[in-house]
């Protein structure tokens, strides 16, 4: 046999450690994306450039009562060490990027600020990162993507490239976002995060990985925000990634699960906003 090659169960001679690797992307993949393929990941890496953003002053009061019904927590390695008990068996997708805050002119100049080894000492089911596609720090930041790639291949852990635009939210149109999630795609990127927007089946096509929808700012009230998530599963989204629009709103669990029905239990939007506004009322979900 040839060295280091390993016999599987089925007898069958395994030579590349990749091969053996490839078992563990794929865990990791059904680990956020539940058996039916979609996933609500609850995002709570805010903190990372907007610092104690409202309602996110105190991390473990806010994650820790939608802990039960999110399926991954996108964060960052400071609120998980300090504030979220490993008791949880929750798949984690862990926040690499960074390095410039709410403060700064331009959100664009990130770097990689987490080593690959400690991603894997925290164990990490996928490693998320922001590109900004069209700013001074498109190259930079592509870049930064593709050495987090090559890393991520040889331990198995899946990357989520964030197609972020900063503070020019007005960017989030087809064109735009099309141009991002595909290129975040031919990086080599296993999942895409991105915004909903006009035409979002035309984003959903041209991008051969899955594609999670971010929430964006708080809309005004639940029912838009129910809304976009309803339209982008509805056009091919294999879920939300969603935050602000859970936990700013004054009743986060009603928010969330009504978000589950629409993900995993193909919800009318009616459908959803009814559990919604049961919840809000008092009902236990
Ligand atoms: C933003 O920079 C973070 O990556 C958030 O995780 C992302 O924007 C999703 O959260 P929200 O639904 O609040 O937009």
């Amino acid at each position: 046999m040839t060295p280091g090659a390993n016999r599987n169960c089925a007898g069958v001679v395994s030579v590349h450690k990749e091969e053996a690797m490839d078992w563990g992307m794929k865990n990791r993949m059904q680990r956020i994306f539940k058996e039916d393929g979609k996933t609500v990941m609850l995002a709570v890496d805010h903190g990372y450039f907007l610092g104690p953003v409202s309602r996110l002053e105190e991390p473990r009061k806010t994650i820790e009562p939608l802990i039960p019904y999110a399926d991954s927590l996108m964060l960052t390695r400071g609120v998980l060490r300090n504030c979220i008990d490993p008791k949880y068996n929750i798949p984690l997708v862990l926040r690499v990027s960074g390095g410039n805050s709410i403060m700064s002119k331009d959100l664009s100049n990130e770097g990689i600020t987490v080593s690959f080894e400690d991603a894997i000492r925290l164990n990490v089911a996928a490693v998320a990162l922001s590109i900004y596609i069209g700013t001074d720090h498109e190259h930079q930041t592509l870049i930064n993507l593709t050495k987090l790639i090559d890393e991520s291949q040889k331990y198995g852990i899946p990357v989520l490239a964030v197609t972020a635009v900063g503070k020019e939210l007005e960017k989030r149109d087809t064109r735009y976002l099309s141009l991002s999630c595909r290129i975040a795609a031919e990086l080599g990127a296993h999942i895409v995060k991105t915004y909903y927007c006009e035409d979002f089946e035309k984003v959903i096509k041209s991008c051969p990985v899955p594609i999670v929808i971010a929430g964006g700012p708080k809309l005004k009230n639940e029912l838009d925000a129910l809304k976009m998530a309803y339209e982008a599963v509805a056009q091919g989204a294999k879920g939300v990634d969603m935050g602000r629009n859970i936990w700013q709103s004054r009743w986060p669990v009603a928010m969330i699960s009504a978000i589950r029905s629409i993900v995993h239990e193909k919800a009318s939007l009616k459908k959803a906003n009814n559990l919604f506004n049961s919840l809000k009322n008092g009902a236990h979900p």
